[in-house]
């Protein structure tokens, strides 16, 4: 099992990966514009970064970086996507599940170039990720469950027919928004979470943790001797 972050800001990715121990990094549009940088800036900083920390390579640290969204034509996608994977070799392209989308994948996954199959809300587009060897799918689990929805059942069944089908591409549980999300998404049978910095960091905080070291603090106070 492993957690990536989801982000695109160099001192988040840099904290998370020091203290948080997090495998890898997710972005997307909105994380570019949260970085406050134009897209190739954004994307090579992340790049400089890598270097830096010596996590440059295929099989460490994974990237997720998404193509323009606006592109809706299979061959500009792929076009696209080849000039980002040639910045570091750490990153794998996220791509759309739509038809031009899962085109693209496809052939860039033929062509050596890896790809993440983003933007899924159902088991049979997740199946067709299997099915074209996608590096990774994202099930996006917390925008399911903020429309109603039940993200975790969803997971589980992609979870199930993958294991069924012997598909080799890892699941990633994509814009996880607690905890408990991140309890019940890792015991469902997803291969990696995504989450942004104060997901994880509210995960590791209970108010009885507090209250409890309160309790401790007095008694050490009253601690003859202390
Ligand atoms: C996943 O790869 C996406 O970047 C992400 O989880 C989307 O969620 P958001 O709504 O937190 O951006």
């Amino acid at each position: 099992m492993k957690y990536y972050l989801d982000s695109a800001k160099i001192d988040e990715i840099d904290y998370a990966y020091k203290y948080l121990k997090i495998d890898g990094v997710t972005t997307n549009p909105k994380h570019i514009q949260n970085s406050g940088k134009p897209f190739l800036t954004a994307i090579k900083d992340i790049a400089n970064w890598l270097e830096e920390n010596h996590l440059q390579g295929k099989d460490v640290f994974p990237v997720s970086v998404e193509i323009n969204p606006h592109l809706d034509n299979h061959l500009e996608m792929i076009e696209e996507a080849k000039k980002i994977a040639a910045i570091s070799e750490n990153f794998v392209i996220k791509i759309p599940c739509n038809v031009e989308g899962c085109k693209a994948a496809k052939l860039l996954e033929d062509q050596g170039i890896r790809t993440n199959v983003t933007l899924v809300f159902s088991p049979s587009q997740a199946i067709q990720a299997g099915r074209i060897g996608a590096m990774f799918v994202s099930p996006f689990i917390g925008w399911k469950e903020s429309s109603g929805d039940d993200g975790l059942n969803y997971l589980h069944q992609i979870s199930n027919i993958y294991k069924e089908k012997n598909y080799k591409t890892e699941i990633i549980c994509a814009a996880v928004r607690s905890g408990k999300q991140i309890a019940e998404c890792t015991e469902m049978g997803a291969d990696i979470i995504t989450a942004g910095l104060s997901v994880y960091e509210d995960s590791i905080t209970d108010p009885w943790t507090d209250l409890g070291l309160k309790r401790f603090c007095d008694a050490w106070d009253n601690t003859e001797g202390n």
